[in-house]
């Protein structure tokens, strides 16, 4: 058995299922785009380890924020103020959408969208909260009762929150209306008019949690009209718009934050993943007018904005001011999808290419154009055996994902759509010339 065998039997000895690795790959090195393994395989990193490491592995401005804070201090735990801290807040707020000025840093994801869930019922007073069907939002018990991207993350956790509903994600693709999106005049919006009139009065309604830019169900970019009827409903009703852009902020799609790209300003946005380049960090940012009205007893966090990470946040947002990696990622994206809409011109089993920056998506269909899980499957295994690291989404787990680095080479990025293109068009053979 090889080195890696031998690891993936020793973490499953000791680790809980559902933390064990999806690949078999023991890193040695990460070094921006490229993990070598111990055994000394190559690989390109296209999941970004799930659109965590925006600025690959281990930046070495990162690397030399982290060494440096070490120096100082590593914890301050609530009980002392650190510059660290205070100052990635200050970077964080200033990159955030408008208005939205003070923040409470959390470790994570699923940590961020619980604070934002508190926040919005503590200052409401209210406690309703509407979702969408297929978002995800994290695993801890109120972040999982707003996820709904498949049932197998809620199976035998029920019951959840109360007085959660879900409403259709404007996924134009596999339409939750069965329209054509041309025509479809923006259904999704007036699904929540209908859930004011006949199960839940906006009154008690405290927020609406949407992702802008649909993760782990599938990679489905909201329509910026959505995104505006949204607004509209939200400042009709006096309801709290939360966009959860833990997956699709901090440059991903080639702007800060994805609801850029609509013009569409949320009350509260929830940010972890790549904010801090791969230390724990999370944090749910707001206006200072609605954050002050939240108490110091009713909230808090051991570890929430600890140094380390923090020092790592600030590095990482520097890094890509710095060096004009949104606009980068817009090219990126620009070329990537250029050449995976050539792709699917030549292969039928492509149903769909979409996405924005490096946050792009291929969804797979079958000769009927059902979704295709199998396919995707083996062109996963297929690409990883050829040294390039891809994951899926979805539901049916029909979609890759391709989310390098931001700063991902041109050579890296050429290798690896060749890796994938060639494995492809091996696959299916249903290449059409
Ligand atoms: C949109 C979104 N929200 C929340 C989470 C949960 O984040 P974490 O895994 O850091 O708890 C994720 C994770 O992928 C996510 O994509």
């Amino acid at each position: 058995m090889d080195e890696g065998g031998s690891l993936v039997q020793r973490a499953r000895a000791v680790i809980a299922p559902p933390a064990h690795p999806c690949y078999p790959i023991m890193i040695g090195r990460g070094r921006g785009t490229v993990i070598t393994s111990r055994d000394g395989r190559r690989f390109l990193d296209f999941t970004s380890g799930h659109a965590v490491l925006n600025l690959g592995h281990n930046h070495p401005k990162v690397m030399e924020a982290v060494r440096q804070q070490m120096k100082s201090h590593v914890h301050a735990g609530g009980i002392y103020c650190s510059e660290a801290t205070v100052a990635a807040a200050e970077e964080l707020v200033s990159i955030a959408p408008d208005g939205l000025d003070m923040l409470f840093f959390g470790n994570s994801g699923t940590e961020a969208v619980e604070d934002a869930i508190k926040l919005a019922r503590y200052t409401s007073g209210r406690q309703t909260i509407i979702a969408c069907t297929g978002g995800y939002h994290g695993r801890t018990l109120g972040a999982l009762s707003l996820s709904s991207s498949s049932s197998s993350c809620r199976w035998r956790y029920q019951p959840l929150l109360p007085s959660v509903y879900h409403v259709s994600y404007p996924a134009c693709f596999i339409c939750p209306c069965g329209m054509n999106p041309e025509a479809c005049g923006d259904r999704c919006p007036e699904e929540i008019e209908r859930l004011f009139q006949r199960q839940v009065p906006p009154e008690e309604v405290c927020a609406i949690v949407v992702e802008p830019f649909l993760g782990e169900g599938g990679y489905y970019p909201a329509p910026a009209s959505y995104l505006k009827g949204l607004r509209r409903i939200c400042d009709r009703h006096g309801i709290l718009l939360i966009f959860d852009e833990v997956q699709s902020g901090v440059g991903r799609t080639g702007k800060w934050f994805c609801c850029e790209h609509a013009g569409v300003r949320p009350d509260i946005v929830t940010v972890a993943g790549a904010i801090a380049s791969g230390f724990p960090l999370g944090a749910v940012v707001s206006s200072a007018e609605l954050m002050r009205r939240w108490r110091a007893p009713n909230h808090g966090s051991t570890f929430g904005g600890n140094p380390v990470s923090c020092a790592a946040a600030l590095a990482t947002l520097r890094v890509i001011g710095e060096e004009g990696l949104l606009e980068a990622t817009r090219v990126t994206g620009s070329r990537m999808l250029r050449s995976l809409q050539d792709l699917a011109m030549q292969n039928p089993r492509i149903g769909e290419v979409r996405g924005m920056g490096c946050m792009i998506a291929v969804e797979f269909v079958d000769e009927a154009g059902a979704a295709d899980g199998s396919l995707c499957q083996e062109l996963i295994d297929a690409c990883l055996a050829k040294g390039l690291i891809l994951i899926g989404c979805g539901l049916k787990q029909n979609v890759v994902r391709l989310i390098p680095p931001l700063n991902v080479t041109d050579a890296e990025l050429s290798e690896g759509m060749a890796i994938f293109a060639d494995t492809l068009h091996g696959l299916s053979g249903k290449v059409r010339t």
